[in-house]
């Protein structure tokens, strides 16, 4: 890999997870179920039968986490507060135990001189509010903002970066549309309300954190775009990548620019999204900086019978795919990063996540020597070094991720850490890419 010469001298390196992901301990200290909690006991959710009920054990094990971070070297973590841990009920009373664990977190964080990065809403909403009609509903992105404010009270005097929302497009469109992630609801106009109200939440709590911290914020929103291929150069397909591109893109970022939701996808929608008066600007309230999560391009074709924007993705032949079947794509990365950056104009852009599972092998010396995540690694570090040689304002990036984890729906067995995971024993090990991570990021500073 050659020297990554285009990244500014002061660039955040970092790993990232999410509460639920690697926490359990879900009824320890007040936490209330959230949408993940139920979803997880519907058969057949969640591949395996798995649930984040253990997890990573993180809540208990964090300090041990908290070392391999420091082994890895890194400047920033970024994590996730679970809203069922700080509001049970969703809105009103705060559960100081629940604070509580985060509060240390971040103290022992900052004592090793890493800086956290607090990811406010990572899909796991309590299922109070799910009770009283979830995302669908607009009170939730009020709910959103006064959790928020309780977080960025307890914690904004040490932390300075604040995610609002992550990946909303998943929240709405796989939770509310596919129905694969929680809460598991199949339909168009309830995706599209649910959209809305996301996008309006992380309006409401930019400006909530800045209402509620004491230490200058810095605060943006979490997206994961992705460059939109046609998978032939017919007319339908084109206009299929086009629809895909509104859906997974300008849906997102047009809005969140001041730019309003795109007319074309209105269109294919066939249904407005329910915004009052004073929403947009909300909405488009100024960022201290865009996340970009990057996993893979997308090819697709034109598809009247699936659900909407009416596309399907297609396999490219002779690709290389991770274990999640996304395809190996570094340029793509490249692609989305420049389209961001020169069509929008962020004042500056975070890889808030990019990562790979593969199917690791632990060999007889307990050692897990996996090259495939070493080569995805370097392959898309240097697309954002090329990125930032064209102009990009990359100020840094995270690896997702820090540990194996429960991947949503695909459960445990989907396995993107630096560091393994034995869910049997809880025992972490090293991989060789934590390693190789490692001296990168001693390379970097030398
Ligand atoms: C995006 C999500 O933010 C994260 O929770 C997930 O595990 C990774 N992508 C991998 O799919």
């Amino acid at each position: 890999m050659h020297h990554l010469s285009h990244l500014p001298s002061n660039f955040v390196w970092g790993a990232a997870t999410a509460a639920y992901q690697i926490e359990g301990a879900v009824d320890a200290d007040g936490r209330s179920p959230s949408i993940w909690d139920t979803f997880g006991r519907v058969p057949g959710a969640i591949a395996n039968g798995d649930t984040g009920d253990v997890a990573c054990d993180h809540y208990h094990r964090w300090p041990e986490d908290l070392g391999l971070l420091r082994e890895l070297g890194v400047d920033a973590y970024r994590f996730s507060v679970a809203w069922p841990r700080v509001i049970p009920t969703g809105t009103g009373a705060v559960n100081t135990k629940g604070l509580a664990f985060y509060d240390r977190l971040v103290d022992e964080l900052l004592a090793a001189g890493i800086r956290p990065f607090v990811t406010v809403y990572h899909w796991d909403l309590p299922q109070v509010l799910q009770d009283k009609g979830g995302w669908p509903v607009r009170d939730t992105a009020e709910a959103l903002a006064e959790y928020a404010g309780v977080v960025a009270g307890a914690l904004g005097d040490r932390v300075t970066d604040w995610c609002t929302v992550n990946e909303p497009l998943c929240v709405a469109w796989i939770g509310h549309l596919e129905g694969t992630m929680a809460p598991g609801i199949r339909d168009l106009r309830l995706a599209v309300d649910a959209s809305h109200h996301v996008l309006l939440g992380h309006g409401l709590a930019t400006q909530a954190i800045r209402a509620n911290a004491s230490a200058e914020p810095s605060v943006g929103i979490v997206l994961n775009p992705s460059p939109v291929d046609p998978a032939t150069d017919s007319e339908a397909d084109v206009a299929a990548a086009t629809r895909s591109d509104g859906h997974t893109n300008r849906w997102w970022l047009d809005p969140l620019h001041g730019r309003g939701y795109p007319r074309d996808m209105i269109e294919t929608y066939g249904y407005e999204p329910p915004v009052r008066d004073g929403d947009l600007e909300t909405i488009a309230t100024p960022t201290d900086f865009l996340g970009v999560n990057y996993y893979f391009r997308a090819v697709v074709a034109d598809d009247p019978t699936a659900p909407a924007p009416f596309t399907r993705q297609v396999e490219v032949p002779g690709a290389r795919h991770t274990a999640m079947g996304w395809e190996v794509s570094p340029g793509g990365l490249e692609r989305i990063l420049t389209r961001v950056a020169s069509e929008y104009q962020p004042a500056r852009i975070y890889v808030t996540e990019q990562g790979s599972a593969w199917p690791d092998v632990v060999a007889a010396d307990g050692s897990i020597e996996d090259k495939e995540r070493i080569d995805y690694l370097e392959q898309h570090l240097e697309a954002i070094d090329a990125a930032a040689a064209a102009g990009v304002p990359l100020a840094g990036y995270f690896v997702w991720s820090l540990l194996d984890n429960l991947e949503w729906a695909y459960g445990y067995d989907k396995r993107f850490g630096l560091v393994h995971v034995d869910y049997a024993t809880q025992e972490r090990t090293m991989k060789a890419s934590g390693r190789r991570y490692a001296e990168i990021l001693r390379d970097f500073r030398r």
